[in-house]
Parts: structure tokens; sequence; C-alpha cells
């Protein structure tokens, strides 16, 4: 019996110092609550995101805080409003003097901090700055391999469609430097063949995983795939494939990615070490039509703060760990950071945060702690504040306006020319009865209720002036504007200047004439 007890305190500790879980955090792009099989498209193919999605947790009411690139992807790395950090109006560009501040703390800080090797792949859109001072390298990340913005932000008119060197279908970005990819701080190739690039980004995330496990160490993998964006590309194996088009082709090879994460994981014997998280950064561009995505039953997509711009698909997959389900908790990007600080015991930032951690849902040990939501536009102004709130089951509508991202569709108040209208009372939804947002509470609601949905407007008000009272937007970084000069060029002071940034190590260049 003695001779145990060694072996019964060895377990105990063992347990009690458990290896907090390697996280696989995928991002997609303009990706719609509609688009994927498990959210109800019928012509998607996403077999590898409906595993996990029947193997984990689906979130129903999942939301990012603002329907756009730049501050969604601000909102999840530091679980804050992106105001707090600078990052509005719109988007960083190529060229912009501003960045994610670096004082901010990133989620790949706080798990670095833990111990954890971080690696990011793909789209980052979070700066560039004065010699690369706001890429992923700064910002707790050990390993970058990717694009520092949208790959339709450079010249890339001929790099998205087979046989390369030829003129691809739609219109992208001109006057500034070829896309970089870059390879930590370093620009690998300029620009790169961008149906290559999901093999190249998976690799990368295999060798992080793989050295991680060779090192005894957990790891991060922020993997954010410039799929599903505009103008849409995938490699050749998943042209024409889909059934759906080149974005059914694009979000096929996404969801191929997908599956090659979840069986190199598999094989190294840690999937129930590893939490997946999956979700995307705003809502579909509908002005793309055919190549854009889809918001399923919700209104309007991408630029909006109505539901079909801020509402995402999301799957939390660990097996072992979440019982598989359907959760219709209220959850945001902004809570990730929180949650996976509480998984692997990691301090939280000294700051304000807006997230809340969600581990009791994904554990099933309770609910949801976050009973609110608000909503900023894409150019958000400090005196108009937040333009809608989720409060329960209920949204208010403070103020709308329609966005060119949102043009294409049918019902006018996504569309460019709707311009912005403050609503006073507030437009009310009820999103359990109405996903959709198409009955206005207060003009089409049920008359033995009309006491209710006052009460319920008042609360709405005031949950607005406490909110906007309480944050403090800091000073834009976007503001800061243009500088050509900080354009990442792998010949830095080359000319003739953007073409002459066209590299050596691009195998599909076509020379410079
Ligand atoms: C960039 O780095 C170079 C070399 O380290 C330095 O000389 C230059 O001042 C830096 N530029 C800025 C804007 O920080
Ligand atoms: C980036 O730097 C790390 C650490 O030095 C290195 O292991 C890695 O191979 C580099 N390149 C990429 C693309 O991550
Ligand atoms: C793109 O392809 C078209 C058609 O093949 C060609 O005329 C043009 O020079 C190419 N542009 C670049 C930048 O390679
Ligand atoms: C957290 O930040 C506040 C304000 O900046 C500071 O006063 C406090 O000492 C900090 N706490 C810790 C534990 O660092």
């Amino acid at each position: 019996m003695a001779i145990l007890w060694p072996l019964i305190l060895a377990l105990a500790i063992s347990l009690a110092i458990a290896r907090p879980p390697n996280i696989i955090l995928i991002f997609a792009d303009d990706l719609g609550y509609g688009d994927l099989g498990s959210y109800g498209h019928p012509s998607s193919s996403t077999p590898n995101l409906d595993r996990m999605a029947a193997g984990g947790l689906r979130f129903t009411d999942f939301y990012v805080p603002v329907p756009l690139c730049t501050p969604s992807r601000a909102a999840l790395l530091t679980g804050r409003y992106p105001v707090r950090s600078g990052l509005y109006p719109g988007v960083l560009y190529p060229g912009s003097r501003g960045g994610l501040p670096l004082d901010e703390v990133t989620m790949a800080e706080v798990l670095a901090e833990k111990g954890y090797l971080t690696g990011m792949a793909g789209k980052w859109h979070l700066g560039v700055g004065p010699n690369g001072s706001f890429l992923p390298p700064h910002q707790g990340f050990h390993r970058f391999l990717g694009i520092p913005y949208s790959h339709d932000q450079g010249p890339c008119q001929n790099l998205t469609c087979f046989p390369p060197a030829t003129l691809c279908f739609g219109g992208c970005d001109q006057g500034v430097v070829p896309i970089p990819l870059m390879a930590n701080l370093s620009v690998k190739e300029q620009p790169p063949w961008l149906p290559g690039l999901e093999k190249q980004y998976v690799a990368f995330a295999q060798n992080l995983m793989v050295d991680a496990a060779r090192q005894g160490r957990p790891f991060f993998l922020y993997y954010a795939s410039h799929h599903t964006h505009y103008p849409q590309f995938s490699g050749k194996t998943f042209v024409g494939r889909s059934g759906r088009g080149p974005f059914g082709d694009a979000l096929m090879e996404l969801d191929s990615a997908v599956g090659v994460l979840l069986n190199t994981v598999e094989s190294l014997g840690l999937i129930e070490e590893t939490l997946v998280l999956f979700t995307a950064d705003n809502g579909p561009e509908t002005m793309r039509m055919f190549r854009g995505g889809s918001s399923g039953l919700l209104r309007c997509g991408k630029g909006t703060t109505y539901e079909g711009g801020v509402r995402e698909p999301a799957l939390a997959f660990w097996p072992g760990h979440i019982m598989p389900g359907v959760s219709h908790e209220l959850a945001s990007v902004l809570d990730l950071l929180p949650t996976v600080a509480a998984l692997a015991r990691a301090q939280l930032p000294n700051v304000t945060l807006d997230g809340v951690d969600l581990s009791p849902i994904l554990l099933g040990t309770g609910k949801s702690p976050r009973k609110t939501l608000y909503f900023y536009p894409p150019f958000p102004d400090e005196t108009q504040g937040v333009f809608a709130i989720r409060h329960g089951k209920y949204k208010a509508h403070f103020f709308t306006q329609g966005s060119t991202h949102s043009d294409m569709v049918a019902d006018p108040a996504c569309q460019a020319l709707t311009p912005l209208t403050p609503h006073e009372p507030p437009l009310l939804y009820d999103l359990e009865t109405d996903p959709g947002e198409n009955y206005e509470l207060l003009s089409h609601g049920p008359k033995e209720e009309i006491k209710k949905t006052i009460e319920t407007l008042k609360e709405m008000r005031l949950l607005k002036a406490q909110f906007d009272a309480a944050i403090t937007f800091t000073s834009s970084q976007i503001a800061k504007g243009l500088d050509p000069t900080l354009e990442l060029c792998c010949r830095a002071g080359c000319s003739p200047w953007p073409e002459c940034c066209n590299c050596p190590g691009s195998q599909h260049n076509t020379p410079h004439k």
C-alpha cells in the first residue's frame, strides 16, 4: 500500500498542474451567418467545419462588435471595444501610419506569458507602421507568415486565377506596392501567388504544432484565412469543385485547411488537449453578389449594424471537454481573450476588458455572464455613440445606416444610399421570434405587450446612456493618415516605385516592363 502513495501523489500533482490546452483560433473573412452547411446553407461544401459543429458547440448568438475587418480583429485579439484602442474609423491601409498600439495586450501576449508557442498565419490588418513596428512579431506572436492586410488592398488582379499572370475577375487597389507575404518581419514574396497561400499557411501551422509538441509546450495558433474575402481565389484542386462558384471554392479550400489542422492535432495525439475555435470578422459583402457570402435569414451584411453585419457562425470544438450541442447563449469575439486566459490560467491584462469568460458555457458548468452587447458602425462617432444594443432577446437600433458592402440585396435599409438615420424611439426587435429584424415591436408588436415594449425601450435608452458615458474613445490610429514610404517593399527605396517592389522569390511574377 505504502508503495502506491508516491504514485498517487504524482498523479494528483500532474492533474492539479494539468497542461493548459492548445488553442487554435480560426478566423474567416467576410463570412456570413448563413454560409456554412451546419448553419443551413444548401450548396456550400464545408464537411470539416460541419464535423466541428457536430462534435462541438455551435453558437447561434455569437457576435462581433463592429461589422468591419480591422476593428473586429482588434476586438478579437484584445477583448476590448476597438474605439478603446483607436482602431476607427474604417480600416487600415498599406501605408497607414497607425496600428494596434503596442501597449494593448493581445491574446498572443497573454498566452506567450504562460509559456505558449504562438504563431499567426494569414491576414493581419492591424497595422504595419514605421519599420513594421505594428506587425504580429511585435504583438506577441513568435512566428508570423502572412499578408499584413486584405489581399485586394494591392494590385491583385493577376494573382487570383489560373493560369498565372492572366487578368482575373474583379478590381483590386492600384498605385500601392504589390501585396507582400511576410515571414516574421521580412518580405518573403512580393507578390505571392494567392492560390498557393493556403498550402503555405497549413504547413506553417503544422510546423508550429510539431515544434511545440517537441518542446513540450502548448501552442496558440491564430489562423486568419483570407477566405472568403473578395475577389475570391482557391488552389487548383478546388477551382470549380464546390458547386457554389468561386466563393464556394474559396470556402471549400478553407474548410479543407480546417480538416488538415484537425487531422494534424489528432495525429499528434493532442485532440483532447486542443481547443479549436472558429468564427469570422463580419457579415457577408453582398455587393459582390455571386462572389459574396450570405447572412441567411438575417438582415443586411457587412458594414451595417443589422444582424447580418454582426452575427457570425461560431464553433468551439474540444473532444472530451465540450459536450456536442447548440448554444443560444449571448457571446462575442470580445469574450475569447478572457475565455482562453481562464482555460490557460493566465493573468488577465490590467486594462478595462469588455469580454467575459465563456468557459462555463464551453465546459457545460454554467451560463454566459454576458447579458448585453453594444454595436458600433464602421465609422463611429463619439457624439452618436453605439448604434445598436442587444440585451437579452431584444435588439434596439438608435441609428441605422446602409453600407456599400451591403448593396445588391433587395432590402433598401441595407443599401449604400440609405443615409444615417437616428431613431427615437429606437427600433426594437425581438430576436427570438424575429431574428430577421422584420417586425418592429412598437409599431407591429402585440398590443397586450405594449407596456412591456415601452419598458424595454426605456431600459435600452438607459443602457446606451450609461455605456456611452463610460467609454473613452482613444485618439484614432487610422486618422493618423497615410505615408506611402511606409508601404512594405522588399527593395526599400527602389524605383520606379511602387512597381519595383515586385521582387525575386515570387515565382509567379510577370517581369516588370
Ligand atoms: C527604421 O529602422 C532603421 C534601421 O534600424 C532606422 O535607421 C530608422 O530610423 C527606422 N525608421 C523609423 C521610422 O523608425
Ligand atoms: C520566424 O521566427 C521564428 C523564431 O525565430 C522561426 O522559428 C520561424 O521559422 C520564422 N519564420 C516564420 C515564417 O515563422
Ligand atoms: C495581367 O494580365 C494581363 C493579361 O494577361 C496583362 O496584359 C498584364 O500585363 C498583366 N499585369 C501584370 C501586372 O502582370
Ligand atoms: C493596474 O493599472 C492601474 C492603473 O494604470 C495601476 O494603478 C495598478 O497599479 C495596476 N495594477 C497592477 C497589478 O499592475
